[in-house]
């Protein structure tokens, strides 16, 4: 039998890019959570409510519940909930972020694989939805149905923190928005892509890509197949649903602060920005 003559054949490339060996769940946390300043939110907006500290949080659509570690981790009295229906997200955050908590923090997390719209008897202070997950409910009807059973899931004295977005250029189709995370070689870019917005129903479609130094990338990360919620829209749901009342924190607009922390205030009009952030609270 014939052996084949050695050294003819070119040796396969088989290196792995940077994109192989990244993994989405670290680059979406590195590029788009900040815990600690979500932690920061939520006990403004609770302490303005019922002016005492909040101290169980329950974190809907947790995701791998990166905030849930942060408040537990800034008090010993606080406990969180994670809920989220993706068992290999929240089993991702049990192996990369509950493990590097100490014992006696990670033991006052529980983490919940089910629906948000699922009751539970634990009564939060704080509900937090945060990323415009709510967002995945397209109808009245849903949003109403996980907004009552919110009401449901917090305690008497209880608020829900959402994060909205808008502006004009959030409505554009076709665009990508792109940030460098970590410059050097070990960073990346996140890449925000604005694929789809269709203006009679208000449904569309955002993807997180992710570039690396090496050219190579992670297309199509993540997906979202939203509907574009309004300020004025949520806040009638909430009213809806039972809150009491509502109100918006806008960050304040202060050229000479640009090294502080930003600073978020309750208003009742705000400028029409090109694109915005902001947070809907129901107050129970
Ligand atoms: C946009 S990610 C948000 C992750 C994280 N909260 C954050 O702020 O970055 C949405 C998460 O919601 C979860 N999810 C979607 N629909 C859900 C539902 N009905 N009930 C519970 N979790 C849901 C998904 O599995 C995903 O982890």
């Amino acid at each position: 039998m014939m052996s084949k003559p050695k050294g003819k054949h070119k040796k396969q490339k088989n290196k792995a890019t940077l994109a192989d060996q990244a993994d989405k769940h670290d680059c979406y946390q590195q590029a788009v959570q900040e815990p600690e300043h979500e932690t920061d939110i939520f006990d403004q907006v609770y302490r303005e409510a019922y002016n005492r500290k909040p101290l169980k949080l329950r974190e809907d659509f947790c995701g791998t519940f990166a905030v849930c570690c942060t408040w537990v981790e800034s008090d010993a009295k606080r406990t969180a909930w994670g809920v989220d229906l993706c068992g290999s997200t929240l089993q991702w955050g049990r192996d990369n972020n509950l493990s590097k908590l100490k014992d006696k923090e990670a033991k006052r997390i529980t983490l919940l694989e089910q629906d948000v719209r699922e009751l539970n008897t634990a009564q939060a202070d704080v509900l937090a939805a945060q990323n415009f997950s709510f967002w995945i409910f397209k109808t009245r009807e849903e949003v109403l149905k996980y907004f009552k059973a919110a009401y449901a899931n917090l305690a008497s004295d209880g608020v829900i923190v959402m994060d909205m977005m808008g502006g004009r250029d959030c409505y554009d189709s076709d665009i990508v928005d792109k940030r460098t995370i970590v410059k050097g070689k070990s960073g990346f870019k996140y890449h925000w892509e604005q694929a789809y917005f269709n203006p009679v129903n208000s449904h569309c479609t955002f993807y997180i890509h992710f570039k690396f130094a090496d050219g190579s990338k992670m297309k199509k990360a993540f997906q979202y197949d939203w509907r574009f919620w309004t300020i004025p829209e949520v806040r009638e749901l909430l009213l809806e649903a039972g809150f009491k009342d509502t109100a918006v924190y806008w960050e304040e607009d202060d050229d000479d602060n640009d090294d502080e922390d930003a600073v978020w205030i309750k208003v009742d009009e705000a400028p029409n920005d090109y694109s915005w952030l902001c947070y809907v609270v129901g107050i129970k």
